[in-house]
């Protein structure tokens, strides 16, 4: 088993999954109120984690679907344990395999992306999960511009593939995206690095055509 699966398999089981949550709610719920869900549209989190996005987006009015999946086969069964409504859905699998007919307007992911095999890869998958004009959000802590996370990568001991915010850029240029960044702050936290540099939020568009 990969390193990446094992660790957050034992983080499902303890209690690292909601600390993730109450850490990373406050920024994605600001960046997520700047979006507009007015139209009818669905919606997939890479990397969800123990689903809390997933149960979040599936209240808003709008939501048609709203499916979760993750590498981690634990984090699924805690997600599956907590559904509170029929529009969402967990799957066990990687974003590089992922294999689905339908296709997004919108597509998630907090802290998930870097430990891809290949950042390169996922961004492909999730550009043809996409409809034309769909959005990929695209939530980090870690990156290059942000010191004080650069050392999680020796604390975790896991494939952390560590960027800089242009070097993001870069990617998503690649992949075909109109890309744009939003870096969301929280002013009032302990931890310099929130107040200073925030979560990098990088925002993928896929063109109309
Ligand atoms: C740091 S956690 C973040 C979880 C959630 N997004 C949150 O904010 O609470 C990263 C999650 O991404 C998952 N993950 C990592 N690489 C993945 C991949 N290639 N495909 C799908 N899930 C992945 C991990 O199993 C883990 O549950």
């Amino acid at each position: 088993m990969d390193g990446v699966r094992k660790t957050f398999d034992e983080w499902a089981q303890n209690g690292k999954a909601e600390s993730m949550e109450t850490e990373h709610g406050k920024n994605v719920l600001k960046f997520l109120k700047t979006v507009s869900f007015d139209n009818p549209f669905t919606f997939l989190d890479v990397g969800c984690g123990n689903g809390w996005v997933i149960r979040k987006i599936a209240k808003e009015e709008s939501c048609k679907k709203s499916i979760g999946i993750d590498k981690s086969k634990k984090m699924i069964m805690q997600s599956q344990k907590k559904i509170e409504s029929q529009k969402e859905e967990f799957f066990h699998t990687d974003i590089e395999s992922m294999d689905y007919k339908g296709k997004f307007d919108y597509i998630f992911s907090m802290e998930s992306l870097y430990y891809a095999d290949s950042i390169e890869v996922a961004l492909n998958r999730i550009y043809k999960l996409l409809k034309p004009g769909g959005q990929f959000f695209c939530g980090t802590d870690f990156y290059s511009d942000n010191k004080a996370t650069t050392r999680w990568r020796d604390i975790m001991k896991i494939q952390m593939h560590l960027h800089s915010k242009k070097e993001w850029k870069g990617f998503f240029h690649k992949a075909g995206f109109y890309v744009k960044t939003k870096q969301v702050k929280d002013t009032t936290n302990t931890k310099k690095w929130k107040r200073e540099m925030g979560t990098l939020f990088i925002i993928g568009t896929k063109p109309e055509k």
